[in-house]
Formats: C-alpha cells, structure tokens, sequence
C-alpha cells in the first residue's frame, strides 16, 4: 500500500487586511498589488494568536477528518520559518496540546516549500513502515518577520495554516512521485535579517523556472504526461508566477488553484490551505490526479504527483 493524504484541515485568522487598507499606510496601490501579484486581501493574526495556535486549530480539524485521534498519532512534522521560538519546536508544543502521547515531533524549515517537504519526509515514514500516521502541517505568521515599511514586501505576505494526516491509502492511490531540491547559492535573495528581505525579481525569474520543471519531473517520474493532470496547486505567492506553471502544464484555467487573491502568500501553509478549499468546493474528486508544487527561500522547491483519495 503507498501513501497518501487521509485528512486535511485549515485555519485562517478573521482579521482581512486589504489592499485599499495598505493603501493608507504605504505608498502603494490597489492597483499595483492586483496587477502585479493577484492579491487583493489577505489575513493577519493578531497579537494573540502565534504560529503554534494556527497550527494546532488546523491539526484538530485534520486529525478529525482522519477519523483518527491524537494518540493514535507517530510524528508530528511543523513546516515553518516562523516558529514560536527557536525551541522548543511549534511540533513539541502541538504534541503536548494534541495530546499526541506517543508521537515524535519536529519542525522542518524548507520556507514555502515546506509542506512539500514535510508530506515527502511523512511518505517515507509511512512507506517503511515505520510509522502509520504521520500529521503534517504548513503554518506561517510571517506578519511577525514582516517590515511593515517596506512595500516591496509588506504587501505580498498574510498568515495560516494547512494540515495533512498522511497514512495508507488504496493501491493505485496516494504519492505517485515527488522531486525535492534546494540551491543555497540563492539563499541571499530571499532571506530573513530581522524583517523579510527579498530580490524579488530574482526569486521570481527562479519560480518560473523550477514550477514548470519540477511539475513536469514529477509527471515523468510517475510515467505521466500533461493530459493526465486534472488539478494544480501551486504554491500561491504570485499569479503571475501560478500562471506560468499552469500554462507549461497547459491546462485550462478552472483547473488551477487559486487563493492567492484572498489570502496573499502564506509561505508553507499556501498550498494545505488551497488544497481544502479545492476539496470543499467540490473540484477535486476520488482518482484525480493532482500536481502540488512549491518554491521558496533557501532555495528550496518541491513537487508531488498525487492520485486523490484514501
Ligand atoms: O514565496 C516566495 C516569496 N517570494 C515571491 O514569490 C516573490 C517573487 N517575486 C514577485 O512576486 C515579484 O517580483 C514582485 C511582486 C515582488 C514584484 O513585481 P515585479 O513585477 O518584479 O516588480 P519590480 O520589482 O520590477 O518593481 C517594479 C516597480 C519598482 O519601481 P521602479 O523601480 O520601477 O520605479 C518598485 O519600486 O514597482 C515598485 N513597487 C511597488 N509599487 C507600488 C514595488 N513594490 C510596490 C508596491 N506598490 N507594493
């Protein structure tokens, strides 16, 4: 049996922050941002509420959707640049509020790639046998690590959190295929001092690049071709970016997700949050075949070729 995602859960912070807000605070506009970036609004938590409480709302809803406990659970993976503290791990904090007992915890910090890099390092887990349940979780409250007075990035970045259970799912079904890498000579282009510190322009023309690859690898490796698709989740950091891999996998438009729009780019948790919003809105179904593919500082990118359902 492989494996593959058996419950999913998100959280979203109720604070919505839109352009027209920033607008007052920054030299910017509406109309920069929209064009630019396909953002439009995105959530901020507030000052109560920290990485390790958007993570655990999410995890609650994921493990329950597992229609499995806490207890049940063999590691808990955090993906994330923005941990409570440096330690201990948000994973050690949400395995005591889980009350995940026997679970081995620890975070990842791959930056947007991350939850590709968590479900990759579950799957292995899981493969081997060596554990049953693996819970995976994207979260970010970049807003923390955000200069508020810097445009160039101020405007790109909102908070939340995404959770997988990965466990054994049907022959045929799960992760087909994954490709993983990372380039530390890009590191100095997106990187975090205090505040967020980024070339945009270089981490863009580098998105471009590894989405398309990395989504066609995957395809290869599952002996696979671009007809074979039928939803993309990218990483939202950038429509123009998401448009890019979508139009290198030449599908049409309703079969890539977006949420960029409303929720800007929330790092490791983008793409578990889009992914419950696709499957809430009824456009992933049992047997469908899904490329989910980030990138991020480091660099980091990652992409898994997945057959829906348990
Ligand atoms: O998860 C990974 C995280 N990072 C990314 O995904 C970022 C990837 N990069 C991008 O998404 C794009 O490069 C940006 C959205 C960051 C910038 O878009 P761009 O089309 O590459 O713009 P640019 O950097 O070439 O800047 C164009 C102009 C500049 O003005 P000048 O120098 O041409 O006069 C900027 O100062 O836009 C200006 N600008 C802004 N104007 C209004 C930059 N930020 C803003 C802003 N509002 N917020």
């Amino acid at each position: 049996m492989g494996a593959g995602i058996i419950g999913i859960g998100r959280f979203l912070p109720e604070k919505v922050v839109t352009n027209a807000d920033l607008e007052k605070v920054m030299d910017t506009s509406d109309e920069w941002i929209r064009t630019r970036t396909g953002i439009e609004e995105r959530r901020i938590a507030d000052d109560n509420t920290n990485t390790s409480d958007m993570a655990f709302a999410a995890a609650q809803k994921a493990i329950e959707n597992a229609g499995i406990t806490a207890e049940e659970l063999d590691l808990i993976l955090v993906s994330t640049v923005t941990p409570d503290r440096p330690f201990p791990s948000v994973s050690c904090m949400l395995q005591e509020r889980l009350g995940a007992k026997k679970a081995a915890a620890m975070d990842i910090s791959a930056a947007c790639a991350g939850f590709m890099y968590g479900v990759v390092t579950a799957k292995q887990f899981v493969e081997s046998g060596g554990f049953k349940y693996v819970l995976v979780i994207g979260v970010e409250k970049l807003s923390k690590i955000t200069d508020w007075n810097d445009r160039n990035t101020a405007v790109l970045f909102g908070d939340g959190a995404g959770a997988a259970v990965i466990g054994h799912v049907k022959e045929g079904r799960g992760i087909l295929s994954f490709e993983l890498g990372a380039d530390g000579t890009g590191g100095k282009h997106l990187y975090q001092d205090e505040y967020i510190i980024m070339n945009g322009r270089e981490v863009f023309k580098f998105a471009v690049r590894q989405m398309g690859e990395s989504s066609l690898n995957v395809l290869e490796k599952a002996g696979l071709t671009k007809e074979d698709v039928d939803f993309l989740i990218p990483h939202q950091a950038n429509i123009r970016i998401m448009e890019a891999s979508r139009q290198r996998l030449e599908l049409p438009v309703e079969k890539m997700s977006k949420t960029v729009n409303k929720y800007g780019n929330t790092s490791a948790a983008s793409i578990p949050i889009s992914l419950v919003e696709e499957l809430e809105a009824g456009k992933i179904k049992d047997d469908d075949l899904i490329i989910m593919v980030g990138f991020g500082g480091g660099l980091t990118w990652g992409a898994i070729a997945m057959r829906w359902g348990r």
